[in-house]
């Protein structure tokens, strides 16, 4: 396992996208930083961490060899990789909140931020982006996020959270790459946010809608029972969930 530990980068993403311009990266290559001063999150959001307490980390992936038809499933398979970590370290009451936040006792624990390299018109290799709160116990202006230390009062170690995540990243892409999507997806709805419970949604345009999620589509698309009882699908940048 090559990871390469830095105490302070712009962005672990960028970093190892610079990296990977200028050379050839062994696959799942890591980069793990105490301190991130240009951490980036979903939607050009900026991802605040703080410094040396909380895993900031990234991985690089090459996927040329898998036959993937649509990215979403290198999300599905770094969220089942996650909720497979916390469990491991005994956290429980997880989810998912499309597309890609974990949540522990509906507060947000760890957010994903996958960037894909295209060549040629497919998918070849992938750096996942990895913010998970560790041992963070003060989201000023953040009600809705939590932390391992905050749920378990206990110290966690960086390096071994991170060990344990590319671990679990190489046993969920040993089942995409067998081509078990149908496993994977069924899994990953498992833990859907607030699945088939009335949910209220906004669209890009303002519209208040309310729904029953009941999955998700090969293409990561969310599945919603609207109210006159036609499931629904939405692409990630048109919807909101509120509550
Ligand atoms: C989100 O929830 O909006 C995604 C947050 C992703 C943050 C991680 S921290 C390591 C990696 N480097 C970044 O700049 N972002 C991701």
């Amino acid at each position: 396992m090559h990871i390469i530990k830095l105490n302070a980068t712009d962005s672990t993403n960028s970093y190892l996208k610079r990296l990977f311009v200028n050379e050839d990266v062994p696959d799942y290559t890591a980069v793990v930083t105490k301190l991130q001063t240009d951490g980036r999150g979903q939607m050009g959001t900026v991802w605040d961490a703080e410094a040396s307490k909380n895993l900031t980390f990234s991985v690089y992936k090459d996927i040329s060899g898998y036959d993937l038809e649509n990215p979403f499933y290198i999300s599905m398979v770094t969220s089942l990789a996650l909720i497979k970590t916390l469990r491991f370290f005994s956290i429980t009451k997880l989810s998912v909140k499309w597309p890609n936040d974990i949540l522990a006792e509906n507060k947000k624990i760890c957010g994903i931020l996958i960037e894909n390299v295209v060549k040629q018109n497919k998918f070849t290799s992938s750096i996942i982006g990895i913010g998970l709160n560790l041992n963070q116990v003060e989201f000023n202006n953040l009600p809705k996020a939590s932390s391992l230390k905050m749920i378990t009062g206990r110290i966690f170690d960086l390096d071994e959270v991170a060990n344990v995540i590319i671990n679990n990243l190489k046993y969920y892409f040993n089942i995409l790459k067998k081509g078990q999507t149908d496993v994977l997806k069924t899994k990953y709805e498992s833990f859907l946010f607030r699945k088939n419970k009335p949910s209220t949604f906004k669209s890009d345009e303002g519209l208040v809608f309310s729904g029953f999620i009941k999955g998700v589509s090969n293409s990561g698309n969310l599945q919603i029972l609207l109210e006159d009882e036609i499931v629904k699908e939405f692409d990630l940048k048109t919807i909101t969930l509120l509550y």
